[in-house]
């Protein structure tokens, strides 16, 4: 088999090759058909299957003889703990806190909202859901209380799942202090919650309210996996779009399944056995989708890490990792790698450790940046693979196929489509633009399975955010191009939205919480380039004519605001006092020329700008 065969077949005959990779999985009922196309310009995928999740990711690798394999690991040096279940074990606790779940009166179709830190019950509790036909949404520990008040609006969830604390390296981050002030402020209550005390904090409980996971786990039954529809949704999970308003994406259980288990061959070249470590957090959708659910569809041991790359202890934390439990392949985001490679430039630690298990690095999130990768290259001499891919997508849109076909690499490039995603370059009219052009990144629909279906609780907006912009393609909201050979460079988003640290975050939700102060008349925020964390936001504003504050005070001030709002994952240190904003003249905020100029970069001047002296200024504010 090779990739240009795959790849084709997969856009010419999508039903036929859909099919067949459907036939790795166990269903309860196997798909007749195999899509359905709906109104909303999009369709679902196995329309008539049904199944679940859990007992695909568990009891069929019970069934398959593998019960007495390790199928998570976790290891927390933040807390000095390493343990492991076997996929009997695992089983076990899921269909227990399952069963927890489902004598609270959770049952098919209902939210559960999870919040917590990188323990197992994070996972257990994602995997219950699923056995229950329970729909999940975790929100990751990093988002302040308002942040999570905003999704338990949206999400409506009948339950929250909490743990009394997360670690920060040496800091402790009490959790359900921030979880009771969100329900005091969403106007949604969900009927209770659940609390893994962990030993380091014991959170205070709500009687009649909250229960403790201990206690529930005690006296539940075990449950069986109820069978759902391939079409119902296993999980929303939040991400940042160009508004305040976080978009709930919807994934389902069919298509979800389906393609996960596709891509741990295609993509990872992952074998029954092998052990996975997606370096990352279950708040996100790698942590979803490589974490949780695919290392378990694909019969591979999963590695729930709680640290970071660096001071837990040190540099050599990953390495460290990877020697003791034989880690195959291992995948994260380019800036942990930046921050590795800050503290140990000539990869001393690396020295120190025995990685010869490793088979592959992988590497999304963000851009790879060439340094990252040469560097990784030089000390590992291991394949350093980069793909691109979104929370949308769930898995990746562009990689190097390593499990038909290895592609030699281009650094900065994430390769080639993965088949199923026809990923064209075009202008905003859907026209393909030339290779080597730079233009929107878009995906020919139908979508492949395993991507959104839609945006939680409004469909419209799945529509208009992705959909309509440009008709008869899924837009990425990314850009970049395609050389001669085909291979795809994704250069960064053309919308709002920033990356932090291999965080996605809204500078449009920053502006949001910026102009809400009292002093504030207007202002902006958006992404700087940053060596370690690729990007970080940068505020400007301006103040009301007659406000008095005291500048150092008023950044101190918003960045506080954007802690306790969005959280201190958001990384806004930095509000420059402007005495105007450059505009257009028909008044829009000409942020590119703003990133341009905060990454020293040369800019043109726009013929439309109102007040070219402006950017002189700016300029000259940012220098000091
Ligand atoms: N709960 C509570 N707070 C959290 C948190 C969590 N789960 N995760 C991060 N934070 C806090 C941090 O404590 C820090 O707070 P501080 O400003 O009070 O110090 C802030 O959010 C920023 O955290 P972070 O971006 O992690 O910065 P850092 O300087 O602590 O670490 C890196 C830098 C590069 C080591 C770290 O960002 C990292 O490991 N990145 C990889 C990210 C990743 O895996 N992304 C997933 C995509 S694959
Ligand atoms: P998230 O939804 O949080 O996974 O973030 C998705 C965004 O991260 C994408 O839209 C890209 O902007 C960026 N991204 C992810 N992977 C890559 C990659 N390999 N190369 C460049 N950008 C990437």
């Amino acid at each position: 088999m090779n990739y240009n065969s795959e790849f084709r077949r997969s856009i010419d005959k999508p039903e036929e090759f859909w099919r067949e990779k459907a036939g790795d999985i166990e269903w309860i009922q196997p798909p007749g058909a195999i899509w359905k196309a709906t109104d909303n310009g999009h369709g679902h995928w196995f329309p008539d299957a049904t199944l679940n999740t859990s007992d695909v990711a568990l009891d069929a690798n019970v069934r398959a003889g593998r019960g007495n394999q390790k199928a998570l690991i976790y290891d927390s040096p933040v807390t000095g703990t390493k343990c492991s279940y076997t996929y009997t074990e695992l089983t076990n606790e899921v269909a227990r806190f399952a069963g927890a779940l489902a004598a609270q009166g959770v049952s098919k179709g209902d939210v559960v909202i999870i919040y917590m830190p990188m323990i197992p019950e994070a996972a257990i509790a994602m995997l219950a859901c699923a056995r229950i036909g329970a729909i999940h949404s975790v929100v990751f520990g990093g988002f302040a209380a308002h942040e999570l008040a905003v999704r338990i609006n949206d999400a409506q969830p009948k339950a929250v799942i909490t743990a009394s604390c997360g670690i920060e390296v040496a800091k402790v981050i009490e959790y359900k202090p921030l979880v009771d002030k969100a329900i005091e402020q969403a106007s949604h209550k969900p009927d209770f919650c659940v609390v893994y005390q962990r030993p380091q904090v014991k959170a205070q409980m709500q009687d009649g309210r909250d229960h403790d996971w201990s206690d529930l786990m005690a006296t539940a039954e075990p449950v069986e996996p109820v069978p759902v529809k391939a079409t119902d949704p296993l999980y929303v999970l939040y991400t940042s779009g160009t508004t305040g308003k976080p978009k709930g994406v919807v994934r389902d259980n069919g298509g979800h399944a389906v393609a996960l288990k596709y891509s741990m061959k295609l993509v990872y070249d992952a074998n029954p056995g092998d052990v996975f470590w997606a370096a990352s957090d279950v708040g996100w959708v790698v942590g979803h989708s490589y974490i949780v659910y695919a290392p378990l569809f694909a019969g591979c041991t999963t590695i729930l890490y709680e640290g970071k790359p660096v001071r837990t202890p040190d540099a050599g934390a990953f390495w460290r990792v990877v020697q003791e439990h034989n880690v195959n392949l291992l995948f994260t985001a380019p800036t942990a790698f930046r921050a590795v490679r800050k503290e140990d430039p000539e990869a001393d630690q690396l020295s120190r450790y025995d990685i010869s298990s490793l088979r592959s690095i992988y590497l999304a999130g963000e851009r790879l940046d060439p340094p990252t990768y040469d560097w990784l290259r030089e000390h590992t001499q291991l394949p350093i693979l980069d793909h691109w891919w979104q929370t949308e997508t769930g898995w990746a849109i562009c990689c190097n196929p390593v499990g038909i076909e290895t592609m030699p690499t281009k650094p900065g490039s994430a390769t080639f489509p993965s088949p199923g995603y026809n990923v064209q370059v075009v202008d905003t009219r859907g026209s393909h633009v030339p290779a080597g052009e730079q233009g929107q990144i878009a995906v020919k629909l139908p979508l492949p399975p395993g991507c959104l279906v839609t945006v939680w609780g409004d469909d419209q907006r799945f529509q208009s955010s992705y959909l309509n912009l440009i008709p008869g393609f899924y837009t990425s909201g990314d850009g970049g191009y395609v050389d001669e050979d085909g291979y795809i460079f994704v250069m960064g988003r053309t919308d709002d939205v920033i990356n932090v640290a291999g965080h996605r975050l809204s500078t449009g939700e920053m502006e949001e919480v910026v102009a809400s102060h009292p002093a504030i008349a207007e202002c902006c925020v958006v992404g700087a380039q940053d060596d370690m964390k690729g990007q970080i936001p940068l505020g400007l504003v301006l103040v009301k004519d007659g406000a008095t504050i005291d500048h150092d005070e008023l950044e101190e001030e918003l960045v506080e605001m954007v802690r306790e709002k969005i959280g201190a994952i958001a990384c806004f240190r930095r509000a420059l006092v402007v005495d105007r904003l450059p505009k257009t003249r028909s008044g829009k905020i000409l942020r590119r020329v703003i990133r341009q100029i905060a990454d020293g970069e040369e800019y043109a001047i726009p013929s439309t700008i109102d007040d070219p002296a402006i950017l002189e200024e700016i300029s000259e504010q940012l220098r000091r």
